[in-house]
């Protein structure tokens, strides 16, 4: 992963807790309201995928004692994992995209509820992808995948030449002679393995997904309607379908991309779907970026303008996150797919604790409240989470009091301590372990691997009714906890 050359180490922050009554009294442990519904904290658990779906995108049981562990918490809401909308295989990712999801989604709900006493509330984050390909190995790229065309031929001048003569020239060049050969899209194909763009028109899928994303996406939050989720978060954000139409990167000539109307456009189409085909309760957000990083990409002030047309047009949330692009991801290994979280845009969503002088910790309030504070302006308030390196129960009651975010998000420091919640409510905040922001899950995460935490996932590893990742070395959850 990218780490700022500065390389400063951090430790975990120094907290003071509260005991019960203080607790009781701050306002981190308060309601507020959302869309129609109330959470009674404003602690949120962020969409996290842990791969404990199976290749068919199940509600495994997996999949349900996980979510119960963190519901064990009772947090103010829990945001279940990216789910795709697709009726299509997408290894083990859990989805939504048919209604035979319906009751294994049914069973999560009903789960969190119990293990959470209908303290928590419930929502799951609906995503959509493009297609990605492992890097090739160059030889086999140039000598199959590639489509030769007239330009290689005349680039190569050799007019008259078959395909195989072609690819067999390419093939002995060097890399640096190949480059001048291959379009930049060639190139990067070979370099970094083919991804599909939403500026990719010539092709058929993506130049219609204006058409059909409005309705899988209205398709997939009516079964988390019918599930019995308190409502969705649709996944505009990082490195995914609908953050790319965002993206100033998007130069899409259908009314879909170039200016900041046309990039929001179909986000708002999606969301206005979503709205029509489920009931009035039902809550409905997003999650956005407040800055892509990389220079050419979206800033603030693009996300500012988007989050005003989100807030106007009537999203009942918005969580914010940053970064995690495809864009300055570093390059795979041959046979490894791109990473959206290897370059410097990754390292702004999942900040570790080898950081700059400004350290891991919080890194998008300030973001969160300057679009904040430009809702407020605009008489468009509407709940705005903030996440990113937050893990102390006095940071996040500072930016509660300073109004910097209505909600605080703790992603990998639930991972650490799903108990975190409860602890410091009950006034037991010093039994919470805290998150090092070593980036261990997201290691994982990159893999594919069962997603743990290594400050819990070998303790009393053979006790009874431990259950254990395929390899057998790891807890899959954390030991419980209950106060004394
Ligand atoms: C293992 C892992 C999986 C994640 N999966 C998602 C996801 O499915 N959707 C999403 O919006 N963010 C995802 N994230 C990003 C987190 O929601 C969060 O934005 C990020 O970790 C920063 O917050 P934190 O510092 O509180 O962890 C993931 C993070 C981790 C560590």
């Amino acid at each position: 992963m990218w780490k700022p050359a500065e390389r400063i180490k951090y430790k975990a922050l120094d907290d003071e807790w509260p005991d019960a009554g203080e607790a009781a009294k701050s306002r981190l442990f308060s309601p507020i309201d959302i869309g129609t519904i109330s959470l009674k904290q404003r602690t949120w658990i962020p969409a996290m995928v842990p791969w404990r779906s199976n290749e068919d995108g199940e509600v495994t049981q997996d999949v349900l004692d996980w979510y119960q562990r963190f519901a064990e918490g009772k947090p103010g809401a829990i945001v279940i994992e990216a789910t795709g909308i697709r009726n299509t295989p997408s290894g083990p990712l859990l989805r939504v995209g048919d209604d035979r999801y319906i009751p294994g989604l049914k069973k999560l709900v009903e789960t969190v509820r119990i293990a959470s006493e209908g303290k928590t509330r419930l929502f799951i984050q609906l995503i959509d992808f493009m297609t990605i390909r492992r890097r090739p190995d160059p030889d086999k790229f140039l000598s199959r995948f590639l489509t030769i065309s007239d330009s290689h031929r005349h680039l190569l001048n050799m007019p008259d030449a078959n395909d195989v003569e072609v690819r067999d020239h390419l093939i002995a060049l060097s890399a640096a002679q190949q480059q001048t050969v291959l379009t930049v899209k060639e190139w990067e194909d070979m370099c970094f393995g083919y991804r599909e763009r939403v500026t990719d028109t010539h092709i058929d899928e993506v130049a219609e997904l204006p058409k059909v994303l409005p309705l899988l996406f209205s398709d997939a939050a009516k079964r988390a309607e019918l599930a019995g989720f308190d409502g969705v978060e649709l996944h505009y954000a990082h490195a995914y379908t609908m953050a790319s139409f965002l993206s100033a990167t998007n130069s899409r000539t259908d009314g879909y991309g170039g200016s900041r109307e046309g990039r929001v456009r179909l986000p708002l189409e999606v969301y206005q779907a979503v709205r029509k085909n489920t009931g009035k309760g039902f809550v409905v957000g997003c999650r956005m970026l407040t800055d892509e990083i990389f220079e050419q990409g979206s800033r603030l002030d693009d996300a500012t303008f988007f989050a005003e047309q989100f807030s106007a047009a009537g999203m009942d949330f918005l969580s914010f996150s940053r970064g995690g692009k495809f864009d300055d991801a570093k390059q795979p290994k041959v046979g490894w797919a791109a990473y959206p979280y290897t370059g410097q845009s990754g390292y702004e969503c999942m900040p570790s604790y080898i950081s700059d002088s400004f350290g891991p910790f919080g890194r998008n309030i300030n973001p969160v409240a300057h679009i904040r504070d430009s809702l407020a302006a605009k008489d468009l308030m509407v709940p705005c989470i903030t996440a990113g390196g937050i893990h102390s129960f006095m940071q996040a009651e500072s930016i509660l009091e300073k109004d910097q975010a209505d909600i605080i998000g703790f992603a990998r420091q639930s991972l650490a301590d799903p108990d975190w919640f409860e602890k410091v409510r009950l006034g037991h905040g010093a039994q919470a372990t805290l998150c090092r922001f070593s980036n261990y899950c997201e290691g994982l995460d990159q893999k594919h691997k069962q997603v743990t935490c290594e400050l819990w996932d070998r303790v009393d590893l053979d006790a009874d009714g431990v259950s254990k990742t395929h390899d057998g070395k790891r807890r899959m959850i954390a030991p419980a906890w209950s106060p004394s």
